[in-house]
């Protein structure tokens, strides 16, 4: 989807805003992400640390799961930040493997990523750009053409 400069800086603030919740006493790397949703409601997530490490939520899924769980399966754009605790991102973050897939399911390729280091400057691409030939729902669908004789 194409994003005016305005929307992009505006998710990116409220990606910023649900990281200051970020619960990481152990990576200390903070991240915030901020889902639009079709209908223009946004869904924040901030990362959640864990003592046994495994069950640690990404900031994205935070913020996905948040909306589906609210009735939300549209999605058009999400905004990312990350940095470690007191600093400004050297780097972008860009969503891990996980999250991509997780995403991958509900927005396919078309979904629009930002990765920002800060609101002026941030990357712009697509989660299909991400996840190339991304495994989706359907892949799971059956194929008529390619039925056995
Ligand atoms: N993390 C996220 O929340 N999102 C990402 O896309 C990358 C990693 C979190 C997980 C963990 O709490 C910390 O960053 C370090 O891996």
């Amino acid at each position: 989807m194409r994003m005016e400069k305005e929307e992009i800086q505006a998710l990116i603030r409220q990606a910023f805003q649900a990281r200051t919740f970020a619960y990481t006493p152990y990576s200390h790397f903070r991240v915030g992400a901020a889902l639009l949703a079709r209908n223009g409601k946004v869904y924040t997530g901030c990362n959640i640390e864990n003592a046994g490490y495994t069950p640690t939520n990404c900031a994205e899924r935070t913020a996905l799961f948040k909306a589906v769980s609210e009735g939300e399966r549209h999605f058009t754009a999400i905004a990312i930040v990350g940095s470690m605790e007191g600093e400004v991102n050297r780097l972008v973050t860009g969503p891990c493997g996980v999250c991509r897939q997780a995403l991958y399911e509900f927005t396919g390729p078309d979904l629009t990523v930002i990765m920002a280091r800060t609101e002026e400057d941030y990357i712009v691409t697509t989660l299909g750009a991400l996840l190339p030939y991304g495994f989706g729902p359907a892949n799971l669908e059956a194929d008529d053409s390619q039925s056995p004789t």
